[in-house]
């Protein structure tokens, strides 16, 4: 572990708002900063960032900390990893030999995969790998496509990839481990492979398609889910993406490997795939990390079209704009782009359509219009769409529309939509209305005081001498934590008092809890002594209350009256809580 000292030098360098504005669109507020936590699926900017104190905190999901916290996360990687990438920036150097980015506990199974990838990529350039290549061909997939998505063969014979790493003296319970064997037999046979990465570009896992006509078995096969790899958390392409997201400024998520390979091919990169998995809350914040604005271009086939309107409520209701590609008679894009060209796609994902409109145009398919009540229950829904449409250009173009093509006036359109509004608004409020932390006389003190300690010495010092002692464990342990770190480095920084209870994580919510009551930082004498009596008082009637229980449990008779002579005396003051 790094000396405190320089791990503080570099926090105190850096600005915590220019690392989170990196990530997050940031507006000052009076005396904070806010923006939409990328930590949970935020609609509201629910995450504060404190300036002068430089920390942050979500108060929605309570995420908080200062800036190795929000790096650790935002990046995935360990506290190491963060410091020494922050150090780097503000030209702190670490002592000692410094580990690669990608060091971690898991490191063997990536250099594991790694080695199973390049075999596989080898195999395909074999006399073996013809049929392969072959079937690759005909789907217009060449040899530079193949290198560039790493495309590999495992062979028929089911010893291929186990033998090879017992040449390399591998533990072969390894790839049993990793789902590159099962029981010692190779998990992949006769598959074309591709290897999967995780959002950092390293290979956690691959899958195998079936290449000659196959159809007793499934066409594609995964490794299983281990500890560096969960299918939920996994977007194909994702981390080769982020260059022309960047650029383009949007992403475009597709539904399967081939729909990606196929769109590089035309030169289109900003691109993932869901891999045919539901979208997942996961998968919903790494988009978010890539991009505020998302394409969804998933098959055009009636599944596919129900994903659309699926996916994009999610992504909408995770705070992103949403537009939906569509493409037309059962096609992928992988199809489309075969039959159709590079020029018709592109004009197709040109023509993206909002994700609201695109809704809309769902409820309308098949509408009656020469039933009134069909016609009546379309309008409701259209309008009901429309009210939660923030817009309000887009609001008064739908409600135009909407007027020419079913004939009603603008003006009952209006009301109708201001009356789904307003329900609409009055629901957001119950959501949006905080649990209401109730907490009795003494846990409120508890809490102010240790909040109090942690800019006041005279407070430390009080703790101290009237050895006081807090029921709540850690409350207690934390209000310990203080005073130690306060003898320790003669001073309280609220920000890099985070990094001290990094390995004590239990105590990370308390902290939290106490750093948000954000009282004024000085206190009188009296207010801290009154504090003390409130804690005391509470104290003594807690330790009544625990004795009269062993009173009622306990049948010797002499001790009964031993158990009885300390409750009378703790009820007259006599005896100090120790
Ligand atoms: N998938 C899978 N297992 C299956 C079928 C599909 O994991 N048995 C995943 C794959 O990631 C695939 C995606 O779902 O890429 C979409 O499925 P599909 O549209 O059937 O695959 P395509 O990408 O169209 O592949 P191909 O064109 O080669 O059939
Ligand atoms: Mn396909």
């Amino acid at each position: 572990m790094e000396n405190q000292n320089v791990i503080n030098e570099i926090r105190s360098k850096i600005n915590i708002v220019d690392i989170i504005s990196e990530h997050v669109s940031l507006t000052k507020k009076g005396q904070y900063y806010w923006g939409k936590c990328p930590f949970h699926n935020d609609n509201n900017p629910s995450m504060s960032v404190d300036e002068k104190r430089q920390t942050y905190t979500c108060w929605s999901c309570h995420n908080s900390g200062n800036v190795f916290n929000f790096y650790e996360q935002i990046e995935n990687v360990s506290f190491k990893e963060a410091l020494s990438a922050l150090g780097k920036r503000v030209g702190v150097e670490l002592s000692g030999k410094q580990n690669s980015t990608y060091e971690s506990r898991y490191s063997k199974y990536y250099d594991v995969y790694d080695l199973a990838s390049k075999y596989y990529e080898l195999m395909i350039n074999t006399d073996s790998g013809k049929a392969a290549r072959e079937y690759l061909k005909n789907r217009g997939i060449n040899s530079d496509i193949i290198k560039e998505f790493h495309i590999g063969l495992s062979l028929k014979e089911k010893d291929k990839l186990i033998n090879y790493f017992k040449e390399k003296k591998i533990d072969i319970s390894t790839l049993n481990d990793l789902g590159l064997a099962n029981n010692n037999i190779d998990t992949f046979s006769d598959r074309i492979i591709f290897p999967l990465d995780d959002r950092n570009g390293r290979i956690v896992g691959f899958s195998g398609r079936i290449y000659e006509s196959k159809t007793d078995i499934a066409k594609y096969m995964n490794t299983k889910e281990t500890p560096i790899f969960k299918k939920g958390l996994c977007l194909y392409h994702y981390s080769a993406s982020k260059e022309q997201v960047r650029l383009k400024k949007y992403v475009i998520v597709m539904e399967g490997f081939m729909d990606v390979i196929r769109a590089s091919t035309i030169g289109i990169k900003n691109t993932v795939a869901l891999m045919g998995t539901a979208l997942t809350d996961d998968q919903i914040l790494l988009i978010k990390k890539l991009s505020q604005n998302v394409y969804l271009c998933l098959d055009g086939d009636e599944p596919g079209q129900n994903a659309d309107l699926h996916n994009g409520e999610l992504l909408e209701k995770a705070g992103l704009n949403v537009k939906v590609v569509k493409l037309t008679d059962d096609e992928d894009p992988d199809s489309y782009i075969l039959k159709y060209g590079k020029g018709k796609f592109e004009a197709l994902v040109e023509g993206a359509i909002n994700y609201s409109d695109f809704r809309i145009e769902r409820l309308r398919s098949g509408v009656n219009f020469n039933s009134d009540i069909e016609l009546s229950n379309y309008v409701n829904a259209v309008l009901k769409e429309t009210a939660s449409i923030k817009d309000e250009i887009r609001r008064e173009i739908i409600l135009k529309k909407l007027a020419t093509e079913t004939y009603l006036s603008y003006n009952t359109l209006e009301k109708k939509l201001l009356e789904f509004a307003d329900k609409e608004k009055k629901e957001d409020n119950v959501t949006l209305k905080r649990e209401d932390k109730r907490r009795n006389k003494y846990e409120r003190a508890s809490l102010e005081f240790v909040y109090y300690m942690l800019f006041n010495e005279r407070a430390i010092k009080l703790y101290e001498s009237k050895k006081l002692f807090f029921i709540n464990s850690s409350i207690r342990a934390l209000a310990g934590e203080i005073s130690y770190y306060y003898h320790n480095y003669g001073t309280i920084n609220i920000a890099d008092f985070y990094t001290y209870l990094n390995d004590k994580k239990e105590l990370l919510a308390t902290y939290n809890d106490v750093i948000n009551l954000n009282l004024n930082e000085e206190v009188l004498d009296a207010t801290l002594n009154e504090y003390v009596e409130v804690i005391s008082d509470y104290n003594i009637k807690e330790e009544i209350r625990r004795l009269e229980e062993e009173l009622r449990k306990e049948p010797n008779e002499l001790e009964k009256a031993k158990i009885a002579e300390r409750i009378r005396k703790l009820r007259i003051g006599e005896n100090q809580y120790e």
